[in-house]
């Protein structure tokens, strides 16, 4: 029996090159590997925690699932599914939710973020009693949802009910998998069973890479405005490299980089050949570095990576066939799995039918 590789992604918009070096090229590579029997999904139900437009989610969805399909993932060589799509994830996370305290969850870093997000609050120098009581406050109509505090229960599902062992994600993640190592755990000695396994991350043997944005500071991300997607034109993606925050340049020789340099250079190591990168970093070392040179060959490279996978995506999107009949294959395959799971925990948590 092959081991077991899920991940997946919030269908929250297109993807970006964040996303695309930190996740899609992974799975891409796990997959082509041949050895895992591997699960990547669209998580359309975690998107609701912050993305609930009925006009736009299901081209959120099918946005995402053609890029999957143009980096390379192979509905037959993948389990490639909508996560709405098996319902056994629902009802799982109810389940699995009765084991769940409020207190751990509304401790996990992103509930904390994105709970100030939906309340307003700045997040630096609030403490978190602060957060507690708007949460718990009666006066104040922001509510925060449900949902979005449950969060790391139904992501846990979706890992444990395919009873996954890799999970390929980026080190935001992390906590979440562990807190999903924790509630399988729970799970088993509370009932007094070996039934769920721990799962590890996995990056093939080197640290996460963290992509970096366009705007000095801190990763590429959605919500940041600092990102290239991969559908992003080549004009507008070379607009956007141009523009990148750069520093006044070096003024003595081998002096360190600002981080708005570093972090072009991040991006051209993803990106470039090793001798591009000595070029531009000796050029550094000895001063005699251009920005503006280094920037046009940062887009170049970057659109040779990011052209063909969006012609391919624009191609795919215009298949509804083939978009269809990938997410069916998928969702019966995970639904099988699934469905099996869901039988045995109703079975260990009690619940019979009469019939
Ligand atoms: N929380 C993940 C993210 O924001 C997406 C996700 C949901 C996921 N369920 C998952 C990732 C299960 C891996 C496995 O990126």
């Amino acid at each position: 029996m092959k081991e077991i590789v899920l991940s997946g992604i919030r269908a929250t918009g297109q993807l970006h090159l964040g996303n695309y070096y930190g996740a899609l090229s992974k799975f891409v590579r796990m997959q082509e590997e041949g050895i895992y029997d591997s699960y990547f999904f669209i998580a359309d139900l975690h998107a609701l925690t912050t993305h609930p437009d009925p006009k736009i989610l299901h081209n959120n969805v099918k946005s995402i699932l053609s890029e999957y399909l143009a980096a390379g993932l192979d509905p037959e060589k993948s389990t490639i599914f909508v996560q709405s799509d098996v319902p056994e994830i629902s009802e799982l996370y109810l389940l699995l939710n009765m084991h769940v305290g409020i207190g751990e969850l509304m401790r996990t870093a992103s509930f904390k973020d994105k709970a100030r997000k939906q309340l307003g609050i700045k997040s630096d120098n609030d403490n978190d009693d602060n957060i507690e009581r708007e949460i718990i406050g009666t006066d104040s109509n922001k509510r925060v949802n449900a949902g979005l505090l449950t969060y790391p229960t139904l992501m846990a599902v979706d890992i444990l009910i395919q009873h996954a062992d890799y999970v390929p994600v980026g080190k935001d993640q992390e906590q979440h998998l562990e807190l999903t190592r924790r509630f399988a755990r729970r799970f088993n000695s509370v009932y007094g069973v070996e039934y769920f396994k721990e799962p590890t991350n996995f990056n093939f043997g080197g640290a996460p890479v963290k992509v970096p944005g366009l705007d000095g500071s801190g990763k590429m991300g959605k919500s940041e405005g600092n990102c290239i997607y991969l559908l992003d034109e080549e004009k507008v993606l070379r607009k956007k490299v141009m523009r990148a925050v750069t520093d006044e340049g070096p003024k003595e020789p081998n002096s360190p980089m600002s981080e708005p340099i570093k972090n072009l250079f991040t991006l051209l190591e993803l990106v470039s050949t090793p001798e591009k990168v000595k070029f531009f970093t000796d050029a550094y070392n000895d001063c005699s570095i251009r920005y503006g040179d280094l920037k046009k060959e940062l887009a170049q490279d970057i659109i040779n990576v990011t052209a063909p996978i969006r012609e391919r995506i624009i191609d795919i999107q215009n298949n509804d066939e083939y978009l269809a009949k990938a997410v069916r294959m998928g969702a019966e395959r995970a639904r099988a799995r699934a469905s099996k799971t869901l039988e045995e925990v109703r079975q260990i948590m009690g619940i019979k039918r009469f019939w």
